[in-house]
């Protein structure tokens, strides 16, 4: 009789910088360097098999690295990194888990297409409900007893680093959106083409304003933390 088999789910951990994974990689037990277009590595994170990868900055990096992870054996993926604040009332600290992303410098309105949406392509794209829920779960066991607040909302991506309140309104006026960030939307696109479930969980860095260019770096240490106590959280509710 044909012996039954069934594949181990392995997670994608996906970050742009190399702040967003490293303290993640120093926890891998069995790591193995990957070939592939970006850094990437498996391993076992508290003994679940799991694919970790740094695309680098900005979209295309990130719809590179997705590829190149489920080439590699990742059976689904989830963004941990930064991003900037634009949902009033969010700050420096927060948490927002994408439930829509949209791709804020893609512009095809000349041919009467609405601004953020790609010729042929959806505006919006939005991710995996259970394992948004799962990241989302995850997130709020973590927020200190609500010391950081854990939202859903719409996350902008682009090929830019925003630090300019106009800019912001007009992200939040536009698209409705609650954080800003690079790759997002670009590992939604790849992702779903790739019929692989994807989530976001971004940790707020700065408020995307004039004080950007310093909140930002200041907070990526606190951001490492918070990212590995992320990934040591999801894989326990795999
Ligand atoms: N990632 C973190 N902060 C950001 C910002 N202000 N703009 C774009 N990406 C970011």
């Amino acid at each position: 009789m044909a012996k039954e088999t069934t594949s181990t789910p392995v997670l994608g951990l996906l970050g742009a910088m190399d702040d967003e994974i490293r303290l993640i990689r120093s926890d891998l037990a069995d790591p193995r360097v990957l070939p592939g277009p970006c850094e990437m590595v498996s391993g076992r994170l508290d003994g679940h098999p799991v694919i970790l990868a740094r695309s680098g900055i900005g979209k295309v990096n990130a719809a590179l690295a997705a590829s190149a992870m489920v080439s590699a054996g990742a059976s689904a993926i989830v963004f941990t990194g930064v991003a900037g604040a634009v949902a009033t009332g969010l700050g420096i600290g927060d948490v927002v888990v994408g439930d829509r992303f949209v791709q804020h410098d893609a512009d095809g309105t000349a041919f009467g297409d609405p601004i953020g949406q790609l010729p042929g392509e959806p505006r919006y794209w939005v991710p995996d409900p259970q394992l948004r829920e799962r990241v989302q779960q995850a997130a709020v066991e973590l927020s200190g007893g609500g010391a950081h607040a854990v939202v859903c909302g719409t996350i902008a991506s682009g090929d830019q680093f925003i630090a300019d309140p106009a800019q912001v309104t007009w992200l939040r006026q536009t698209f409705n959106a609650s954080a800003v960030e690079m790759e997002g939307a670009a590992l939604a696109q790849a992702a779903s083409h790739l019929s692989v479930p994807f989530a976001v969980v971004r940790i707020l860095s700065d408020s995307a304003d004039g004080n950007a260019v310093a909140d930002f770096p200041a907070f990526l240490a606190e951001a490492s933390q918070r990212d590995r106590e992320l990934a040591h959280a999801l894989v326990a509710r795999q």
